[in-house]
């Protein structure tokens, strides 16, 4: 038996709700006002709920017209704020969410949000509530889609921050150890280390030993002249203090330990993530709209595309070697 309907009368949607859950990223703004537009202009009511699923257990709801998202797509952070809520993880807690929902006739939630919020979505969707999902995390780490909202943004950020590091570690001809966020994918930083050149780069998804994989790729650069040195320490690795430690007890190399922590997460969403926003936050609605219910929003190639939502958060994505061999080739 199927976990839920993945068709409904599309005339039986009416009033359509929509969220921001999970760790915010720039661009859930655009994505908000674009689902909030879109709806308007299919004729739905739009409400907007308020802290992810905690304020959907509290009854943070509010209608939404036009004028409520005007000037936001450029806004980092989200307005309807976020939040990650331990109680919706009980069965209870999807119950009365439910319950919720019914109280204020929602007929679909739209969930701007990580691979936890569409965990989330997908029990409403279990408890005959119709859901669809849009990717909005500065990770990229969702396996269905080949973009997520927040990452391109987000990458600038690191990027800009390690090239003013960087300046002055050549300066002072020093070796500067980076955490980049990412608890469990390193797409930002093996895409930092490449962008920037770093010259080690250590990821959540592989397992390391200080001395092969950071020791003596550092004291090779140094052999070969160079005198200046980036290693990149995915957040999800742990232990950056103490590898910088390491670093300069063993090589002799003024190190110096810089965590870029949640500067990564805000900011004006850049020209591809207001786009990427844009056109998920209307391919959701749209989706609804056919009367296809349940899914998450994924940007395959040039596409955007509807999938069922267990499928999308079934499929994982994998880190490219082909990136890991690159920065290796390129920066010793
Ligand atoms: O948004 C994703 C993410 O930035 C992860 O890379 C990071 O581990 C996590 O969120 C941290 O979130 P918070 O500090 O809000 O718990």
């Amino acid at each position: 038996m199927a976990l839920y309907d993945t068709k409904i009368e599309p005339g039986n949607i009416k009033r359509i709700g929509v969220m921001t859950s999970g760790g915010d990223a720039p661009g859930m703004n655009t994505a908000l006002r674009a689902v909030v537009r879109a709806g308007l202009h299919y004729g739905y009511q739009m409400f907007g709920i308020k802290k992810g699923y905690e304020g959907l257990l509290a009854g943070e709801i509010y209608e939404m017209d036009r004028h409520d998202v005007s000037f936001i797509m450029n806004r980092g952070g989200t307005i309807l704020q976020t939040a990650r809520c331990k109680e919706f993880e009980t069965p209870e807690g999807v119950q009365r969410a439910v319950t919720i929902a019914k109280v204020f006739k929602l007929d679909a939630i739209v969930v701007i949000g990580g691979d936890g919020s569409f965990k989330g979505a997908r029990e409403l969707a279990k408890a005959g509530i119709p859901v669809v999902g849009i990717p909005g995390t500065i990770d990229n780490d969702i396996g269905c889609t080949d973009y997520t909202i927040g990452y391109d943004t987000a990458l600038n950020t690191v990027i800009d921050a390690i090239d003013k590091i960087k300046d002055t570690a050549c300066s002072h001809e020093r070796c500067s150890v980076i955490e980049v966020m990412g608890r469990d994918a390193g797409y930002i930083a093996i895409n930092s280390a490449i962008s920037d050149g770093a010259e080690v780069c250590i990821l959540p998804e592989k397992s390391f030993d200080i001395n092969e994989d950071i020791i003596k790729p550092v004291i090779a650069c140094r052999n070969k002249g160079k005198r200046h040195f980036v290693v990149i320490i995915a957040e999800g690795v742990g232990g950056t203090m103490h590898i910088a430690e390491q670093i300069k007890n063993i090589t002799g190399i003024v190190t110096t330990a810089t965590i870029l922590g949640h500067i990564q997460r805000g900011g004006s969403p850049s020209s591809r993530d207001r786009v990427t926003a844009s056109l998920m936050g209307l391919k959701a609605i749209e989706t609804l709209h056919a009367g296809d219910i349940n899914k998450v929003i994924a940007l395959r190639g040039m596409d955007y595309v509807a999938l069922d939502i267990d499928e999308a958060i079934n499929t994982k994505k994998h880190l490219d070697e082909d990136m890991i061999r690159a920065n290796k080739i390129l920066s010793l």
